[in-house]
């Protein structure tokens, strides 16, 4: 089985900020760092440290060739990264307010120019049994569940960031959704309480299995046969952006290590908690040993 993830690569600019700026004020920040993020590469990386072999698949400009690189250190196979000539890479502005809540702004820059025609170059050497992980930080995200299904290939979907091109994604094709409140709520038509968006997530997608992430509350899963729930782990929070990309790839990696859903969540919880209590999206992300310290000792 090989996984697959056609995912964002993204420059974030992260700025420390007193409160998150409102319309028509001018705020000063009180520092700025340069990190690698995207939720598709935060997501590679969580999932390769955690121990899954995965390929990353993506559009970046010559500004972005270092994120390429982080990826490739971190173990990701990064053959099928392309790089468009005299194009920007995606970016993000990031605010970090005291409590470490980030605010966070895109531009999609190569992310959305990713092709139809590229996504079917990248699908060519996967086929039946094997995994796409897809967000919705890429053009075409619709395209790329449907042909992924078309080679019988399973599809995991965090819905991350809500917008209406989810409505291009056939939900049916899904085969596990990753997602937290608010992402639940728009697919759920609305509903707001954790236990109702997992009944009408598992009853309008009986194929797919479900795990809702409720930050500080924790996360909950719910499939054919079960439904478990998992505490957080209590941790200061200094920077939250890529706890749930941290989750999303380690909880991967445990489900398709067949590892119980309990497990998937105890081990995705305890990586996500190192991640939030520091700064940054990718470099937060920790690796695998240090989580399964954090969880003898916690
Ligand atoms: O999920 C966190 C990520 O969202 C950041 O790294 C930023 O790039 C945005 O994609």
């Amino acid at each position: 089985m090989k996984v697959l993830n056609i995912g964002s690569l993204n420059i974030d600019k992260v700025y420390q900020v007193p409160h998150f700026v409102s319309a028509g004020e001018t705020l000063s920040s009180t520092d700025l760092q340069i990190f690698p993020g995207g939720k598709g590469l935060n997501q590679s990386i969580a999932a390769a440290k955690a121990g899954l072999s995965i390929c990353h698949a993506g559009k970046i400009g010559p500004d972005g060739a270092f994120l390429a690189q982080l990826l490739s250190d971190s173990g990701v196979d990064t053959s099928l990264i392309r790089t468009a000539p005299g194009e920007a890479t995606g970016h993000a502005v990031i605010q970090i307010d005291p409590n470490g809540q980030n605010c966070i702004l895109l531009f999609g820059g190569t992310n959305e120019q990713i092709t139809p025609e590229d996504i079917e170059g990248f699908l060519e050497p996967f086929g039946s049994g094997d995994v796409l992980l897809l967000q919705n930080e890429i053009s075409h995200p619709g395209v790329a569940a449907r042909l992924a299904a078309e080679r019988g290939m399973r599809v995991v979907l965090n819905p991350s960031p809500i917008s209406p091109r989810l409505q291009e994604v056939d939900l049916d094709l899904i085969s596990l959704f990753l997602l937290n409140e608010v992402e639940g709520a728009a697919l759920s038509g609305g509903q707001t309480e954790p236990e109702a968006i997992l009944e009408t997530l598992c009853s309008r997608y009986p194929r797919a299995e479900v795990v809702l992430t409720l930050g500080g509350q924790g996360s909950l899963y719910r499939g054919k046969e079960q439904s478990v729930a998992c505490p957080a782990f209590p941790v200061g929070a200094v920077d939250t952006t890529a706890a749930g990309d941290t989750f999303t790839g380690y909880f991967l990696s445990a489900w398709l290590d067949g590892k119980t859903p309990e497990e998937g969540l105890l081990f995705a919880s305890a990586a996500a908690g190192i991640a939030v209590s520091r700064p940054g999206a990718a470099p937060s992300i920790p690796e695998r040993e240090e989580v399964l310290c954090f969880l003898v000792q916690r």
